[in-house]
């Protein structure tokens, strides 16, 4: 009895968190002044209001034809949070194997449970959502400047050519996959365009911030510092940077 009391209780607690009441309030007005907080209840994904508002306004910020690469698409949350705050010149490539080569997936997430790691535990591969469900959403808002790419960002990678104005890493959270998104992906940033990491914002051995895993937190911790990145802001755990040169 005393056990699912302080169980209910430390539930509770988490959930008031009072000092992000006002975060919360600010990203809801926000939402609810873009028209965008009919996307949180419409797309499935992991990241928080406040997150999804940071990435509306971001994507915002973009210049005329930008281009955005999303690395880890999962339901589209995201996807339509950059989709909605960016201009219609500018075009999205979201990749992510999706609901195909599940067998893949799966030995990918085995191989992480063997080594501990608890962001296996994040992504379900029961129910993964198609490629052609979270297509059929994000056309259905009238979305028409994006493409999902079905596959493994280290092998889509091999073909690319495009200079990348905001590349958002939220792919693989094992340390060598973001390590490897970052240097196989950040080259082809423009001097001045934007990187996005999430479930990064966690110092080194220290509590720094709740919301961090291990595998995004020690690249940005490790890489993303001057002189070549300038942290601009971190939100909940989303880090965002810019290139400077
Ligand atoms: C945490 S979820 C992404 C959540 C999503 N960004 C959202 O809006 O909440 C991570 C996704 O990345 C996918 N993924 C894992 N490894 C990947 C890789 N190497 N390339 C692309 N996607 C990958 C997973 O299958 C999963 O769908």
């Amino acid at each position: 009895m005393k056990g699912i009391i302080n169980i209910r209780l430390r539930l509770l607690v988490t959930l008031i968190d009072i000092h992000r009441i006002p975060v919360y309030l600010g990203a809801i007005l926000y939402a609810l002044s873009f028209n965008i907080l009919k996307l949180r209840f419409k797309f499935y994904g992991m990241i928080t209001l406040p997150e999804c508002v940071e990435l509306h306004k971001i994507a915002r910020k973009l210049p005329n034809k930008s281009v955005i690469v999303e690395i880890g698409c999962f339901g589209g949350l995201a996807t339509a949070y950059i989709l909605s705050g960016c201009k219609k010149s500018c075009f999205v490539y979201s990749i992510d194997p999706f609901a195909s080569d599940i067998p893949s997936q799966k030995k990918i997430v085995m191989g992480y449970k063997n080594r501990n790691y608890r962001e296996a535990e994040k992504v379900s591969l029961n129910n993964k959502p198609s490629k052609r469900m979270v297509s059929k959403k994000l056309k259905s808002l009238g979305f028409k400047n994006f493409q999902l790419i079905e596959g493994f960002s280290d092998t889509v990678v091999k073909k690319w050519k495009r200079t990348i104005d905001l590349l958002w890493i939220d792919g693989n959270h094992e340390y060598e996959a973001v390590k490897n998104d970052f240097f196989n992906w950040s080259p082809y940033i423009r001097k001045g365009g934007s990187i996005v990491f999430h479930d990064a914002n966690k110092k080194d051995g220290s509590n720094y911030w709740k919301w961090g895993l291990r595998g995004p937190s020690k690249v940005v911790n490790k890489y993303i510092n001057l002189p070549m990145w300038k942290i601009d802001g971190r939100i909940d755990s989303m880090v965002h940077a810019t290139k400077t040169c």
